[in-house]
């Protein structure tokens, strides 16, 4: 029997600090501080304000030097598969400056 006890002790105290913990509730969860920002550029403050509330800039900063067409459908993505608050009004600049800013205007010919 003593043996027994011996054995389920550690458990017991273990299960109720694990409660314990649970009833106090409080969780504490550090973010790494966000360092990227969107480049420069007319209708940066766009993006600042309406592409940073799911994920940072570097998902535009990680994207190859592509074309109006790709970024004009990431936006839509964003917004109509996402839900992204984006008004139809700042579509067209935030494709324009994402375009110059991280794109190319015309496609490299091929
Ligand atoms: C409502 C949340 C939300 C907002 C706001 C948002 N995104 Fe996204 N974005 C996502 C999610 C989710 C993914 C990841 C999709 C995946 O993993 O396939 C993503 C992925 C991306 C990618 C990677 C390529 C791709 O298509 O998956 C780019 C580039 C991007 N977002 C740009 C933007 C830009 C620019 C804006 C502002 C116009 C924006 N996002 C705003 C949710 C959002």
């Amino acid at each position: 029997m003593k043996t027994l006890l011996c054995l389920l002790a550690p458990a017991l105290i273990c299960l109720s600090w694990s409660l314990n913990a649970r009833a106090d509730g409080i969780v504490t969860i550090e973010l790494p501080a966000e360092t990227t920002t969107y480049r420069q550029g007319a209708g940066m403050d766009l993006a600042q304000n309406l592409c940073i509330t799911c994920h940072s800039a570097d998902y535009a900063e990680m994207q190859p030097p592509m074309p109006r067409k790709f970024w004009e459908g990431a936006v839509k993505k964003m917004k109509e598969k996402f839900g992204a608050p984006i008004p139809d009004e700042a579509m067209p600049k935030l494709v324009d400056y994402l375009t110059s800013s991280y794109g190319v205007e015309t496609p490299p010919a091929k």
